[in-house]
């Protein structure tokens, strides 16, 4: 069985996503070992709870140094012995030692088509105001590795989602969850559960 570790910050919506994905039978040979939020408020850990996975938080308030804060990350990944890092909405920066830890073994879902709307300050509902602003017509979602830059990684699948006249931030960022996010997901990890996709 792939042990995914996922790492969020939010609602968890994609999430529930590879939870779903797994109990019914689309994914197979994964299970979640453990859900880790930066934020003790997330909703993501109640959805942890509510599927019988161990959830936890470590925040950066929560330790005097930035340092102790990695560290603490690069312990409770360790700990549940993971073969797959989920990034699911972790609003964090990954630190240089987590990446190294699981060098190839790291994949994160990014709410537009790189290298279009990321990098630096493009996270959550941010990316999809800046789309509006900018006026495309065309947005989505990416699935790919982490390495030490932001969104920077090897992509291992896209999906183009319309932008539609009279959007609003929340309503684009919900068509791009709906129809590829949530879908992009679940299928990249059920690719390296079975072994279609080669990780580490
Ligand atoms: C998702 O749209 C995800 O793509 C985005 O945060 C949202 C989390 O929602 N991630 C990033 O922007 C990473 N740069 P969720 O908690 O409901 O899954």
């Amino acid at each position: 069985m792939l042990r995914i570790a996922v790492c969020v910050s939010g609602g968890g919506t994609n999430l529930e996503a590879i939870f779903k994905n797994i109990e019914n039978g689309t994914i197979e040979n994964a299970g979640i070992v453990r859900v880790i939020s930066n934020n003790k408020n997330a909703y993501a850990l109640t959805r942890a709870d509510d599927h019988n996975t161990e959830g936890i938080c470590i925040s950066p308030k929560d330790f005097e140094t930035r340092d102790e804060f990695n560290e603490a990350l690069l312990r409770g990944l360790k700990e549940a012995d993971p073969d797959l890092v989920v990034l699911a909405g972790f609003l964090v920066n990954v630190p240089e030692c987590v990446i190294r830890e699981f060098k190839n073994r790291i994949i994160n879902i990014h709410p537009s088509l790189i290298p279009s709307f990321c990098g630096k300050g493009y996270y959550g509902l941010k990316v999809h105001e800046a789309v509006l602003a900018r006026g495309v017509k065309v947005t989505g979602a990416t699935v790919h590795f982490v390495d030490e830059g932001i969104d920077t990684g090897k992509i291992l699948a896209q999906k183009a989602v319309s932008v539609m006249d009279g959007d609003t931030p929340e309503v684009l960022q919900r068509r791009v969850m709906e129809q590829a996010e949530w879908i992009i997901l679940p299928d990249i990890i059920s690719k390296i559960a079975s072994g279609e996709i080669k990780i580490g």
